[in-house]
């Protein structure tokens, strides 16, 4: 029987063609382009690229987006679902309640035809903002926002979340966000995803399977615990004792380190960029200064000191730019979730496509042949 690889660390379970991530020179590219290029994208090309494996045709492009569009308003069946999630669960945990029952609304629920899952996978990028939206009005007793057909993903979103329209730089932050986050290999959830799909299981339940997965702290869950870190912090000056306290401690500094980057995480590279650019706009540079304190700390104690590539990851970042998105952070990681919908998608459709149930071996540590015996 092979090794242990804990975690799997290093174990290539499979070939993909939708994301390639070079870990030591910090390299990701979606569908064989550089993400710096992507980021010339908008979020609804960049899906139908991961979806279809190519940019569209201008033609294509128009159609899809429109479909994107149209298919963004959620029945009343599915805000009620909301409405009788009780006001204490997470919104990752309503997202999933809310995916669970479009399946049963979906009359294509099993069928796994590339038709089929294109079209679901579609409608279920467009709905994931109008219903994380809709939660959170709901829960602060508000009536949702019906989505607005002449905004992009990212500026409908705000939108539906305020009830204003937020800025042309606002809604650029928010856009690239959900770039960013759209797809990352194999990443936890992804392999949730793949697994589920894998066992001829539905799309709607293998979305769930990375929901489930995305939730935790040292997944998606880390820009809430990035955006707690700011707050717990307050001010720039005491970011480099609150990061020494950690280290002291042996707790880990939430948005840092990654099983694959050893090196800087190119999306956290461009998420710092976009994090500057919003946070000059707003003239605020607190939040800002604090993370680059934090940054300037971790990148000393343990690059430096420890000869430990622990960089910023995607999420620490990020979560500093949900700070100035004003993004409630307990939509955090449902917001990481609405653009990794996409990548979640595409995989879904490739794993399909190719096929073979995914079930590694564990390595029994128990004991043999003991008699049955009631303490
Ligand atoms: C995402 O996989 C993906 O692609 C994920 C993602 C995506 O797009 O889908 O990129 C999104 O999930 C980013 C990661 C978000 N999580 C966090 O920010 C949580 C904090 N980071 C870690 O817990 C950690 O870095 C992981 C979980 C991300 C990766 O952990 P590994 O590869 O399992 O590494 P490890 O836990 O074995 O740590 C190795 C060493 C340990 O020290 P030693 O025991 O060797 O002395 O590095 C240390 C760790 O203590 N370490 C950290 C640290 N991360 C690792 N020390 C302090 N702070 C940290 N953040």
């Amino acid at each position: 029987m092979a090794e242990i690889q804990k975690g799997l660390e290093g174990i290539v379970a499979l070939e993909t063609k939708i994301a390639y991530i070079d870990g030591i020179k910090g390299i990701l590219e979606y569908r064989g382009i550089n993400i710096n290029e992507i980021m010339k994208l908008s979020y609804d090309e960049v899906v139908y690229l991961l979806l279809h494996s190519k940019l569209p045709t201008e033609s294509d492009r128009t159609k899809f987006i429109n479909r994107l569009r149209d298919e963004r308003v959620i029945d009343e069946g599915t805000i009620n679902i909301v409405r009788v999630c009780n006001f204490n669960i997470e919104a990752m945990d309503a997202l999933r309640t809310a995916v669970s029952h479009l399946s049963h609304c979906d009359p294509d629920l099993n069928d796994n035809s590339l038709e089929a899952n294109l079209r679901k996978g579609t409608e279920l990028v467009a709905q994931f903002p109008t219903i994380v939206a809709a939660f959170w009005r709901i829960r602060n007793m508000e009536e949702p926002i019906p989505p607005d057909k002449t905004l992009s993903h990212g500026a409908n979103f705000l939108y539906m979340l305020r009830g204003t329209k937020p800025t042309a730089l606002e809604a650029k932050c928010m856009e690239s966000d959900f770039i960013l986050s759209a797809e990352h290999e194999l990443n936890a959830s992804t392999f949730s995803v793949r697994t589920t799909a894998s066992t001829l299981s539905d799309m709607h339940s293998a979305i769930i399977s990375g929901l489930g997965t995305l939730k935790g702290v040292l997944h998606g869950g880390a820009r809430l615990a990035v955006l707690e870190m700011l707050d717990e912090i307050e001010e720039p000056e005491k970011a480099e004792n609150h990061v020494l306290n950690l280290i002291s401690n042996k707790k880990r500094v939430m948005g840092f380190g990654h099983r694959v980057y050893k090196t800087f995480d190119p999306r956290g590279i461009i998420f710092k960029q976009i994090t500057k650019e919003i946070a000059e706009d707003t003239g605020d540079l607190r939040w800002f200064s604090i993370a680059e304190n934090i940054e300037a700390t971790v990148l000393r104690e343990f690059v430096e000191k420890r000869n430990k590539p622990i960089y910023p990851n995607v999420d620490f970042y990020a979560g500093v730019l949900y700070k100035y998105l004003k993004i409630p952070p307990l939509l955090s990681t449902a917001v990481f979730a609405i653009g990794r919908i996409s990548g979640w998608v595409a995989h879904c459709i490739e794993q399909f496509a190719d096929n073979r149930l995914i079930r590694p071996r564990a390595r029994y540590a128990g004991e043999h042949d003991l008699p049955i015996r009631f303490l």
